[in-house]
């Protein structure tokens, strides 16, 4: 059979995928719900979103469930974001476990409740032998606090010698991760919302109108599918990255 040059084949799936997970309130408003059910919507999308991701080979899944600046939300919202989170925790070691899916977190976790770094800590020991997919939940997390966090732990450190990207990468909480390939942000908001800010220099970006609580696995798919489509360049000519695929 003659080839068809105008299809290009699908690129590979990526590696590591990062979600901002938006749009749990405008959910609940259109339903007019409760903000709290939103959220509460919205792990049932996290959980169908790391199945799907498992089981189609995607290696790192990160997903941004509380910010440095969600801090600043109405008292009784961030007591509820934490109630959802120490139910989350304590019914999913088991399920990760079964599903070979190791758990890790990143952020300013000090100042997450005790009772809630207690439980994060013993599911990832519960995990942390587990190889299929690694889940990072990004709590309490800005990234401006982590690259000066990042920057004050070199200077404490005495260091006098120029730092490279290589060795600053090493200070971040993302340490050990590689690269994310693809971004994901539902809701439909074209911001990064102090995200990553470092680590995404290179990500291809997919927003997607739809409200985090509907997202799921199909939704998944669809963005992975658009990105296996695009030509990543990392600063390259299209001529460049051809030649480099020869
Ligand atoms: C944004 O919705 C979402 C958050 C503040 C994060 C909370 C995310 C979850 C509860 C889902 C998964 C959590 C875990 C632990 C896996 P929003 O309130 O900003 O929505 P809006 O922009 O429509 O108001």
């Amino acid at each position: 059979m003659q080839k068809n040059h105008n299809i290009p084949t699908p690129g590979p799936i990526p590696r590591h995928v990062v979600i901002i997970m938006d749009g749990n309130g405008r959910w609940a408003r259109r339903k007019n719900l409760d903000r709290l059910i939103g959220h509460r919507e919205g792990i049932k999308s996290a959980r169908s979103v790391v199945r799907t991701a498992r089981e189609i080979g995607i290696e790192y899944l990160t997903l941004y469930a509380f910010s440095a600046q969600n801090w600043k939300r109405p008292g009784e919202e961030v007591l509820a974001l934490m109630d959802l989170l120490r139910e989350y925790l304590s019914n999913e070691g088991e399920k990760l476990l079964a599903q070979n899916t190791r758990l890790n977190a990143i952020g300013n976790l000090s100042n997450l409740p005790q009772d809630i770094r207690e439980l994060l800590g013993r599911v990832m020991k519960m995990t942390e032998e587990c190889n299929s997919l690694t889940i990072t939940l990004a709590l309490s997390y800005g990234g401006r606090e982590e690259i000066i966090n990042a920057v004050n732990s070199i200077i404490a450190e005495g260091e006098k010698k120029p730092v490279s990207e290589k060795d600053f990468q090493e200070y971040l909480y993302t340490s050990g991760l590689p690269e994310p390939d693809l971004l994901i942000r539902t809701g439909g908001e074209m911001r990064l919302s102090n995200f990553l800010l470092w680590q995404l220099a290179y990500a291809e970006i997919y927003v997607t109108k739809t409200l985090w609580p509907n997202f799921r696995r199909r939704h998944l798919l669809k963005a992975i599918a658009n990105y296996r489509n695009r030509e990543r360049r990392f600063g390259l000519t299209g001529e460049q990255i051809r030649e480099k695929g020869r």
